[in-house]
């Protein structure tokens, strides 16, 4: 092929890819993943969640590092720019994919100042350490946090009901029929469909104990109070004091935990399922 041709050709590829990425810069986000290989340092894959605590070890070694510089106390600023060094290298060993993001020299730079006491040195190499850490952190500890440690609910049940959505289902359709019906005027199907609520709210709770091993009873008894009010209000009050009892008992027994675990849940679901590029591109 000639020359010119083929340069023509690659202007060609290149300007198809940019004009395919510049279309569709507005309606898609771009995150980077962590390699999977660092599942293996995180539950269920590994019994302890290994990789956070190499990370929280980090942390303290640095505090350490810059205490000792600064008292001048060289025998533990040594041992400690060792343990930083170390745990610093394990990240490579750990995820040989992100070898390439570590500053080795940082790291030698900071163990010799510390033994050639040169310690403004070493508080100037924590600082350039400091900016390594980062840069790793803001590409992908939020990615990684929530792939690996938000709670996980798709492998849980609720007893009587298909799955755990068909459950939730069943109580929102409850909590917008006693709307509808107290708003309605029909008392008895409010009541009715109070019951049904309260019913399936506690077959629920039995989820929680799933992983909060020391109970998070549910419903917990701000819960109930806010039960029995509802459910005196529904057979005194008057439609504004129905209304409120609602507005409370839904956002204590409902949006409370979907602020906590719906949010996370569904956020690690988007970054673990498969999309296809054909998903991806479609312009809705
Ligand atoms: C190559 C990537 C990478 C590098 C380099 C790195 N980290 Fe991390 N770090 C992570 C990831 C990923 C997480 C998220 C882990 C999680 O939350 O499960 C994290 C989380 C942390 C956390 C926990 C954050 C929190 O408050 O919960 C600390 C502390 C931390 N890193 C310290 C450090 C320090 C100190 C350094 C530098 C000496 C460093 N890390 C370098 C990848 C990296
Ligand atoms: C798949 C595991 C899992 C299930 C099931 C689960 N949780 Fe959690 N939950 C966690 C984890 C992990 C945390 C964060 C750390 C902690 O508090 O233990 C948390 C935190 C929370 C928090 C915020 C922190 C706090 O303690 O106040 C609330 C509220 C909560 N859960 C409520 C519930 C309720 C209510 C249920 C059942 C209806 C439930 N969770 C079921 C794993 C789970
Ligand atoms: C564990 C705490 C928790 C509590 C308490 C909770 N939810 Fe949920 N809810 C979730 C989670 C997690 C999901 C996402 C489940 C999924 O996508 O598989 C969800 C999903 C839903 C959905 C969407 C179902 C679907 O098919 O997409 C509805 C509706 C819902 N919840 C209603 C409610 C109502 C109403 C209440 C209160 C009576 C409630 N939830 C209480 C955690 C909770």
């Amino acid at each position: 092929m000639r020359w010119s041709v083929f340069v023509v050709l690659q202007g060609l590829i290149l300007s198809a890819l940019f004009g395919v990425y510049y279309i569709h810069q507005d309606r898609v986000i771009v995150l980077k993943k962590p390699p999977a290989s660092i599942a293996q340092w995180y539950k269920p894959q590994n019994k302890r969640q290994v990789w956070l605590h190499t990370m929280f070890n980090l942390r303290r070694e640095m505090l350490a590092v810059g205490m000792y510089a600064s008292a001048q106390d060289d025998k533990n600023l040594q041992d400690w720019a060792g343990k930083l060094s170390q745990h610093y290298q394990k990240i490579g060993e750990m995820v040989p994919e992100w070898q390439g993001r570590l500053s080795p020299n940082v790291l030698a730079d900071i163990k010799s100042a510390a033994q050639e006491k040169r310690y403004s040195d070493v508080a100037l190499g924590l600082e350039k350490l400091e900016q390594n850490c980062k840069s790793c952190h803001v590409d992908f500890r939020a990615v990684t946090a929530t792939m690996y440690r938000a709670p996980n609910f798709s492998n849980l049940s609720v007893e009587g009901a298909p799955s755990l959505n068909a459950h939730m289902r069943t109580m929102s359709t409850s909590v917008n029929k006693l709307k509808l019906a107290f708003v309605g005027g029909r008392d008895d199907d409010a009541l009715s469909a109070f019951v049904d609520l309260k019913r399936d709210m506690n077959s629920f709770g039995a989820v929680c104990g799933n992983c909060h091993k020391q109970g998070k009873p549910y419903p917990s008894p701000v819960i109930t109070e806010a039960l029995s009010v509802m459910e005196q209000s529904l057979k005194t009050g008057d439609l504004k004091d129905k209304g409120r009892a609602l507005g409370t008992l839904a956002v204590l027994a409902c949006a409370e935990c979907h602020g906590t675990h719906r949010i996370s849940y569904d956020i690690r679901q988007l970054f673990t399922e498969q999309k296809s590029w054909a998903e991806l591109l479609k312009h809705k």
